[in-house]
């Protein structure tokens, strides 16, 4: 097997050893461009070497696609992607919205299919998304119209709303029943009134949703707890952890494409933020990057390809939202945007997946800067009118006819191939750890072992 380097053995060598100083390592998994890069294959792909997979941001707008050797295809929402790894603890940060009924049908259809979640910890913290969030976002992409971000319409963004503006309910007032009825009176009355009296929609009943997601609570009642304690616990005995992202550095509600963008940060900072573990223990990022790239719904996309090529790509690379189920949209790889979500994320290693999707083009094309208004610039601009009038400067790179599909060393990969990712190493100034040419675990490169860097 490529992977050898397993992480596990190596701090079983090292544990006897290991000074009651040494802190624990911890690796962040963030997608580097506009979500659906492969975090759920590189998640498990790692995760039978780490004591915990944390889940720290969004919420089941995220689909996270894992294939075990078996052959089972699971499409994770919620829960961490640490899921399908026996030995790892799985783990729902505070900076995660929850949806009481998806967690709770989640837990059930992996239970279904043999998988045990038992060791699942949700934080007390964590703010929940309740029946009125999904109603909001929906009837508020319809009346914005052409203007719609293009949410999954999973209440993502109103959730978000009412954690910041202190009205929110936490996933601990479920366990007091009186509290509890109080604030959804209250939440309630607000979001009803805008429903009915801004939106002419249908409001939110007050019983039926109290009753609902009681019932619901009861289900993961014994995995609520401390997550910021667990976690440094878990460091004094010198535990490992993996964070694993959700959607990419671009949707970030500060430095993504705003306003199309989701309403929560996805930068690899926020892992500190959403779980309550101090910055200092993230000693690695792993950013996770398509070899081409693509977006689900609306905003700016320099290098989108909305013609052959574009629709090759789709089809080639099964781009359908997970979520949703939408098509995505295709273009080139683009370097700028990837080498600065390098900076704001602080990448260490890049992980590049879908290389595969690239075989048989005659050439490919790499952007590498930027046209705007009449001048040339080599990052993304902070404007929202300037990103949507950026035009790519691409560089064309020779294809390969050979197949790269399940490659699982660079011996086996056309010359070619190892130029093209040479050549975006170079352009996004970050080394690739990882190469990904499928969507099974073991088709995987594993240049540098990020537990081990
Ligand atoms: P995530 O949201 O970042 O976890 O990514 P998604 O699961 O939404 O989308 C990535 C898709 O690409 C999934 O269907 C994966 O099974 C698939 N995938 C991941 N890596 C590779 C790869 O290297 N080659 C191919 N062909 N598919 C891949
Ligand atoms: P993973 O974790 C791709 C996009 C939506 C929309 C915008 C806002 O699987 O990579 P939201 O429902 O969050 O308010 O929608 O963000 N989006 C994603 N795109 N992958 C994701 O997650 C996404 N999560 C949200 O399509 O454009
Ligand atoms: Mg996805």
């Amino acid at each position: 097997m490529v992977v050898s380097l397993t992480y596990r053995d190596r701090t079983e060598d090292v544990r006897g050893g290991r000074g009651e100083a040494e802190k624990m390592p911890a690796i962040v998994v963030i997608g580097a461009q506009w979500g659906d890069e492969g975090k759920g294959k590189v998640t498990d792909l790692l995760g039978g070497r780490v004591d915990y997979v944390v889940r720290y941001s969004g919420g089941n707008n995220a689909g996270h696609t894992v294939i075990t050797p078996d052959g089972q295809k699971y499409a994770l929402h919620l829960l961490p992607s640490g899921a399908l790894s026996p030995t790892a603890t799985i783990v729902i940060g505070n900076g995660v919205v929850i949806d009481p009924k998806v967690i709770t049908e989640e837990i059930t259809e992996l239970g279904r299919r043999g998988i045990d979640v038992s060791s699942l910890r949700i934080s007390a913290n964590a703010h929940l998304i309740m029946p009125y969030h999904g109603a909001l976002d929906k009837v508020t992409e319809r009346y914005l119209g052409s203007s719609r971000i293009g949410t999954t319409g999973r209440g993502i963004g109103p959730a978000y709303e009412d954690k910041v503006a202190r009205r929110a309910i936490r996933l601990q007032d479920l366990f007091h029943r009186e509290r509890f009825a109080a604030k959804l009176g209250e939440v309630l009355d607000y979001h009803n009134f805008v429903l009915k009296q801004y939106f002419n929609a249908r409001p939110v009943d007050f019983q039926k949703t109290l009753d609902q997601t009681l019932a619901l609570a009861e289900r993961f009642r014994p995995m609520v707890g401390d997550v910021p304690r667990l976690l440094f616990e878990a460091g004094e005995r010198g535990e490992n952890l993996l964070f694993e992202g959700a959607q990419g550095t671009l949707l970030d509600v500060d430095h993504g494409t705003y306003p199309y963008v989701t309403s929560s940060n996805c930068v690899a900072g926020a892992a500190a933020a959403g779980s309550g573990v101090g910055p200092q223990a993230l000693h690695y990022v792993l950013g996770i990057t398509k070899a081409y790239t693509t977006r689900v719904g609306e905003g700016p996309f320099p290098t989108e390809q909305d013609n052959p090529v574009g629709r090759r790509l789709g089809e080639r690379g099964r781009e359908f939202g997970t979520v949703t189920g939408r098509p995505r949209r295709c273009g080139w790889f683009d370097a700028v945007l990837v080498r600065q979500t390098v900076r704001t994320s602080g990448i260490n290693g890049l992980a590049l997946t879908k290389l595969d999707i690239l075989d048989g083009f005659d050439e490919l094309k790499v952007c590498v800067g930027y046209r705007l208004d009449g001048g040339e610039i080599d990052y993304l601009p902070a404007g929202e009118g300037a990103q949507g009038r950026v035009a790519p400067i691409y560089e064309t790179i020779e294809g390969w006819h050979d197949s790269t599909a399940g490659a699982r060393s660079w011996a086996e990969l056309p010359a070619q191939a190892v130029k093209y990712v040479r050549r975006i190493e170079e352009l996004v100034g970050c080394p690739v750890a990882l190469l990904s040419t499928s969507p099974e675990r073991e088709d995987t490169i594993l240049v540098q072992n990020p537990f081990e860097a």
